[in-house]
């Protein structure tokens, strides 16, 4: 897609250069086979990532989006005036509109790895503020990243966004280390805006990676889809099954992809075996209660100042400052 918008700017830092077939290999070399979720966002995985979003069984989205719409003039003012936004993420979401539209950003900043996501994105939110200075970084904001210079801006400070609870799909360890990152992103009298699901009853966590409709089962499956389209591998899509459960002890939600039989797939020239019931483990979505979260927090050198939280207890909404 070609950006001719003169409020847009588009800069690619090639995230996908030579990683994904090394990090699919290696993955599946391991004794528990494991992909990084992070591959799950190709065009027809953020499509059904949307969908997953609107059904009645995953609550994540909509709490949060209500808590937003309820609580934004609030979270505004502790954000205050002329700042740069800089989001996690493609800034598809209503929740970013929303916020956009209190805070009256100097620029939007959005970060993704599924580039034509991205521009797409960010044309339709210049459509929708159209006095918006919008700089797409096409990234892959699991590792530390160098910004293009927006210094020139005059934004007062920059506010880094991650709604979603997108955090939890990392583990702790690597959450801790992102929060660093964030933080040395936000710089000295920034801050951070995270969205991030409370832990709760098994049951509803249960329903909501298990929908009666299957669209988080084809979320799942077509990772392997992805990878036999673009690195020529041959997954048998339907040797496959989703796997979702919550490991308590763990304090997270576990996917994973069961072998249906004894088989092989070819990847890369190479011959990986699974046997029946061998499961290949595709994401983690941790929950954390609010003083879990302020501790990491605390851990990474952000200072949590304010915690906003839905009726029922579902999510959060952190503001962590990141100190001068
Ligand atoms: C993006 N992320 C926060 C979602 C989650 O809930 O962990 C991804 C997802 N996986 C299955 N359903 C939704």
């Amino acid at each position: 897609m070609a950006l001719s918008h003169a409020r847009i700017s588009f800069h690619d830092l090639q995230p996908d250069a030579g990683s994904f077939l090394d990090d699919v290999i290696t993955g599946l070399s391991q004794p528990q086979k494991t992909l990084s979720p992070k591959y799950f966002y190709d065009q027809r995985g953020c499509e059904l990532f949307e969908a997953i979003c609107e059904l009645p069984e995953y609550y994540p989205t909509r709490t949060e989006m209500a808590m937003m719409q309820a609580r934004v003039r609030e979270i505004a003012q502790r954000l205050g005036p002329d700042c740069a936004l800089i989001e996690y993420g493609s800034g598809s979401s209503r929740k970013t509109r929303v916020l956009i539209s209190a805070l009256n950003p100097v620029a939007y900043v959005p970060i993704d790895i599924a580039g034509e996501h991205l521009k797409a994105s960010a044309v339709d939110l210049a459509g929708a503020f159209p006095g918006l200075r919008i700089i797409a970084v096409c990234a892959d904001y699991s590792r530390p990243l160098a910004l293009p210079d927006i210094n020139h801006l005059g934004a007062r400070r920059r506010i880094v966004y991650f709604p979603g609870s997108t955090i939890g799909n990392f583990t702790v360890p690597e959450a801790r280390e992102f929060l660093h990152h964030a933080r040395r992103l936000a710089g000295a009298g920034g801050a951070m805006l995270v969205g991030v699901d409370l832990k709760k009853n098994h049951d509803v966590l249960h329903a909501a990676y298990n929908d009666a409709q299957g669209v988080t089962a084809a979320f799942n499956v077509n990772l392997l889809a992805r990878i036999n389209r673009e690195l020529g591998a041959d997954f048998d899509l339907v040797a496959f099954r989703h796997l979702a459960f919550y490991n308590a002890d763990a304090g997270r939600i576990e996917m994973h992809l069961a072998s249906l039989k004894d088989q092989k797939a070819t990847v890369g020239g190479r011959v990986f075996s699974f046997r029946a019931g061998e499961t290949i483990h595709t994401e983690n979505s941790y929950k954390y209660s609010v003083a879990e979260f302020q501790a990491l927090a605390r851990a990474a050198g952000f200072e949590p100042e304010a915690c906003w939280t839905d009726p029922q207890q579902l999510f959060s909404v952190h503001y962590l400052a990141a100190p001068h």
